[in-house]
């Protein structure tokens, strides 16, 4: 039929298998094999019923996500499914979808539209189209309310979240689960079917679609759920919208209203942008010197070093991923410490159901403590996660040299040291590593690799399958103080100050970028994580600073008062004691004002367009000058880095995107305002000027780096 279809005969069922590898995704070409088998099996009269099944470990799992792309900058094709599920609808022959692995998106569309589905038990479907801003787009919204009802069909298409088997058959949209060898268990529904013969078509059912009354209040709900859970997003909203085209209109009407909206989507910036990071995803693994032949070091045991705030979620991590781990600490006490923290979260996964308690147990039973070194000799990996101090992590790195396996990788989860003055005390530089985890590291999504300047690329290799293994995104950063994610958090920090010390209040700092799509407020995260640690750095490195330039006056003044954020119950705000609720404190305001005078600033009143530019472009400014230094090997990995690490809103694509949907010319002009106003910190890095002044984009800079990367390797 064509490369990735094939229409095969078992007696008088005809099976057409789908097998386009690794996802059996809707690529060109599929939908039409496919309409070529089914054409040719109903032209056969020997067949009687018809079976369409996915080979390998999935049926389709949906769109080939490169097609939209292809649209959207005006490319011919992409996925015009609906033809396809229109004839498979009329096919005179009972079709019969099986279902194994995902059948999400345009696959469970499909599915949808043939006349029967059965499920393998461990199967899922999802219509998952708004986690890349998009919404169903060939039926999808109009067949699932009319399978599974209106209340289930806005769940899954305004939140994307997948349905297990069971649930849905619980909900009618598969019409039964199979044990055992799935084609076999189709062939003998599709012989059943030949007798039985074809239910109604899904598009002309109606029984579940409900009426205008009954239907108002789910709608709402949806809407309200999809605020919050989706803030800023549109296609959730869209998807609602169709699934309310669905109840209100005739199957036609409504599924021309569902394209209408699938291409509002599909042509918006936050589409675009999710795309990006999706697609950015995947990118990030891709590393000069690296292949899919570098050896890596299997990790089968591992150990961290330092049970606190970090070390403590860190050996949770691995936990979780099944690899046994030695946790070690200074003193009795501090480990006692560490290992409640441990219980303390675990016990509140089993309380949310998170996990079950027999996966609690088992996961305790893999950290086992300790007060020495011995037994680090079996680690395969150890996670040095002590304070943030040289001498002692040098102290550290020593210890570990001596008692360590020579191929054992030795990482640092310092969140701003010099890795390879780390790496200096040990007589084995090429396996050091820096691998900074964020707090908290068991939920928190986001490595960032830290290669330093002897680390090996088996090292790095292995570090990037680790992360995977973890269920992390990695992503290998040069060596430079406070890496990239931390490097670039300096200057928005650094600005969010500057604005509140001329003239915007707290909250109005916080409230801007949290509108923007942030997930917390830049002085809200400071009080979070606690402003003194910023303090000590600030001390530690003060040497190093260069005199005469402005410096953020007002954090030093609140450590200094002992207000270090929700820990002491005051920061930049103060907290309610009973329940963490933050409030605006006029102490800070007063503290603001007197600062702001001490250094002859004039307040005046500043506009919430001004604070998301100063911040944002602050982020711009820093990730160009990483760009450029090699720091980053591409503005798609400082993407990455700030919505898995920072809470940088996917839909805006991550900051370097952004500054392309903003215009970098715009950018640019603006970054030089700025400096004219505030001085040299906006100096605009060569980068961003030449890319400013050739009309392009971060991302154009990424596809001309893939070129030179491809080049040099022929
Ligand atoms: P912490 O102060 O909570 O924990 C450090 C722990 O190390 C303490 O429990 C201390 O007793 C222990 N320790 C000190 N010397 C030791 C030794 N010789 N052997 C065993 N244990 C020893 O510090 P936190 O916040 O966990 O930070 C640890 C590292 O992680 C630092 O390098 C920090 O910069 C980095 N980091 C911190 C993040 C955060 O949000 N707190 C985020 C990312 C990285």
């Amino acid at each position: 039929m064509s490369e990735s279809v094939s229409l095969t005969k078992d007696g008088e069922i005809a099976v057409i298998t789908i097998d386009n590898p690794p996802v059996n995704a809707l690529s060109p070409g599929v939908a039409e094999g496919i309409r070529a088998a089914l054409e040719a099996a109903q032209n056969d009269l020997s067949v009687k019923a018809i079976v369409l099944i996915g080979a390998g470990r999935t049926f389709i799992a949906g769109a080939d996500i490169k097609e939209f792309g292809k649209i959207t900058s005006g490319e011919k094709g992409g996925p015009e499914l609906n033809l396809l599920l229109q004839n498979i609808e009329d096919c005179a022959k009972p079709v019969v979808c099986a279902i194994h692995g995902t059948g999400f998106g345009g696959g469970l569309e499909v599915a949808m539209a043939c006349h029967y589905r059965i499920a393998a038990p461990d199967a899922q479907v999802g219509q998952p189209e708004v986690k890349l801003g998009l919404i169903p787009g060939a039926g999808g919204t109009q067949r699932l309310p009319r399978l599974a009802g209106i209340a289930k069909a806005v769940e899954m298409c305004a939140l994307g979240d997948p349905v297990s088997a069971s649930e849905a058959l619980k909900f009618g949209i598969v019409d039964t689960i199979v044990d055992g060898d799935l084609r076999q268990g189709a062939l003998a529904f599709a012989r059943e079917a030949v007798t039985k013969g074809q239910p109604p078509r899904t598009r002309e059912r109606s029984a579940k679609l409900g009426d205008e009354r009954s239907n108002a209040p789910i709608f709402a709900a949806g809407r309200e759920l999809a605020g919050k859970k989706a803030r800023g997003m549109i296609a959730p909203l869209r998807a609602i919208a169709a699934v309310e085209a669905a109840a209100k209109l005739p199957f036609k009407e409504g599924l021309d209203r569902e394209t209408e909206l699938f291409r509002e989507c599909l042509f918006s910036e936050q589409s675009k942008a999710l795309i990006h990071v999706f697609l950015g995803e995947r990118e990030v693994s891709k590393i000069p010197g690296v292949s899919k032949d570098t050896p890596t070091v299997e990790v089968r045991k591992a150990a961290v070093v330092g049970a606190g705030t970090m070390g403590s979620g860190i050996a949770m991590v691995y936990a979780n991923a099944g690899v046994p781990v030695l946790l070690k600490e200074a003193s009795q006490e501090m480990l006692d410490r560490g290992l409640g923290t441990i219980r303390r979260n675990y016990a509140a996964s089993a309380e949310r159901r998170r996990f079950t308690q027999e996966f609690v147990d088992q996961r305790l039973e893999l950290i086992r403590p300790s007060l020495t070194y011995d037994d680090f000799a079996e680690a395969d990996i150890v996670v040095e996660a002590v304070f943030e101090n040289m001498e002692l992590k040098k102290g550290v790195f020593s210890e570990l040299d001596k008692v360590c396996k020579p191929d054992a990788i030795l990482a640092s989860n310092t969140s701003s040291l010099n890795i390879d003055e780390i790496a200096s005390v040990t007589g084995r530089p090429h396996q050091v590593i820096g691998h900074h985890f964020f707090a908290p590291p068991n939920v928190m999504r986001l490595l960032e690799i830290v290669r330093g300047g002897a680390t090996s690329n088996e090292v790095v290799a292995s570090s990037l399958a680790l992360a995977r293994k973890l269920g992390k995104t990695g992503v290998v950063v040069g060596n430079c103080r406070g890496f990239v994610g931390n490097r670039m958090y300096a200057p928005y920090q650094r600005e969010a100050q500057f604005l509140v010390e001329e003239g915007a209040t707290v909250e109005q700092v916080d409230d801007a970028l949290y509108s923007f799509g942030m997930a917390m407020g830049p002085l809200a995260a400071g009080d979070l994580s606690g402003l003194d640690v910023g303090w000590r750095i600030r001390k530690e490195y003060q040497h190093l600073e260069p005199k005469g330039v402005r410096r953020p006056l007002v954090a030093d003044r609140l450590c200094q008062l002992q207000r270090f954020g929700q820990k002491t119950g005051a920061g930049w705000y103060k907290y309610d004691p009973s329940d963490r609720r933050r409030m605006p404190d006029p102490e800070v305001e007063k503290i603001v004002e007197e600062c702001a005078r001490a250094a002859g600033i004039d307040r005046r009143s500043i506009s919430d367009h001004e604070i998301v530019e100063r911040t944002i472009y602050a982020l711009i400014t820093e990730g160009a000058r990483i760009l450029e230094e090699g720091i980053a090997l591409r503005a798609v990995d400082i993407d990455i880095i700030y919505i898995y690490g920072y809470g940088f809103p996917a839909h805006r694509g991550g900051p370097m995107w952004y500054a392309g949907t903003v215009g970098l010319k715009e950018v640019y002009d603006r970054i030089r305002q700025f400096r004219d106003q505030h001085g040299d910190f906006w100096e605009p890095p060569p980068l961003l000027r030449q890319l400013a002044e050739r009309g392009k984009t971060f991302d154009d800079f990424d596809k001309e780096r893939v070129l030179q990367l491809r080049a040099q390797k022929h």
